[in-house]
């Protein structure tokens, strides 16, 4: 591998244990003001020091990211189709691999839809995005999308789609969790990642997924929505992290999570009560 794409891969999966946390806040480009990342701005900054990389759109990394925050980028390039549209996989290369070099990133990243409308288009963009990259040294993040159809992710299914990714040359994948994960793990000779997906029931429901998703291979997490939807997102991804990098067990995970929240609700009571009038500049009044 190139010294290049070997640099940038090794900021996204850390070479010392093989694993990564990515928060995803890339939803905004077919879902619009997705839930609690209307202001991606306001999301974004407090989650950034724990991720240890962070994908998204140019729109939004231009607008809503310090450029002096110095956290890898994965630029998704892919777009075209919205969630009203008639079919979301309709989707090209929207963003150029020399806009990518200008925004510094340290891979890129598409979906691919196997068995949809446009699978073809799909796959040939992958191998062309490839082709691009290593041109330059930057690697490939093929996403396996589902489009509207979630009942799509089991094992035979992501196998297929995260196989097929890594033979046209993709660098990394991101897919579901599904039962016999570590089939699709096996399979695939390249780092598989997973997305978290809609926002779970529980915290715990996340640990778990988290922790098996590694137990069965996965070298970490892509994850948005079961991060910053929960009411304490820090606590969510702090907790998430410790199961990547520290191998928390779903337990000691939950424990951190309660601690961070709770911390963060006695913060939050005490600058109240800073904040509320005394009887003394009341009677000033
Ligand atoms: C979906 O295609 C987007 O690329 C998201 O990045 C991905 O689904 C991960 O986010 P979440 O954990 O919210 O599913």
């Amino acid at each position: 591998m190139d010294w290049g794409l070997k640099n940038r891969l090794a900021k996204i999966i850390k070479p010392q244990n093989r694993r990564g946390v990515m928060l995803a806040v890339d939803h905004g480009y077919f879902l619009g003001p997705t839930e609690r990342l209307e202001v991606p701005r306001k999301t974004i900054a407090p989650l950034l020091p724990f991720a240890d990389s962070l994908m998204l759109t140019r729109g939004v990394l231009r607008t809503s990211v310090d450029a002096n925050f110095p956290v890898p980028v994965v630029l998704r390039v892919s777009g075209g189709a919205s969630i009203i549209g008639k079919d979301l996989s309709n989707e090209s290369i929207t963003t150029s691999v020399k806009e990518a070099i200008r925004l510094n990133v340290s891979a890129l990243a598409m979906s691919i839809f196997i068995g949809a409308p446009h699978e073809h288009e799909s796959l040939v963009s992958l191998g062309n995005l490839v082709n691009e990259g290593e041109e330059y040294g930057i690697p490939v993040l093929a996403v396996t999308a589902v489009g509207k159809e979630l009942e799509k992710r089991d094992a035979r299914y992501l196998g297929l789609a995260c196989r097929m990714a890594a033979e046209f040359g993709a660098h990394l994948v991101k897919t579901y969790y599904c039962e016999n994960f570590e089939k699709v793990v096996t399979a695939c000779p390249v780092p598989v990642i997973i997305a978290g997906g809609p926002k779970l029931a529980t915290e715990l429901d996340v640990f778990n997924l988290t922790h098996d998703a590694l137990q069965a291979g996965a070298a970490g997490v892509d994850m948005g929505r079961n991060i910053w939807q929960n009411d304490h997102p820090v606590a969510m991804i702090k907790a998430v992290r410790a199961i990547v990098h520290q191998k928390a067990t779903v337990k000691e995970a939950n424990e951190i999570f309660l601690k961070i929240k709770s911390e963060s609700s006695q913060n939050k009571d005490q600058l109240q009560q800073k904040s509320k009038p005394t009887q003394k500049s009341k009677s000033k009044k």
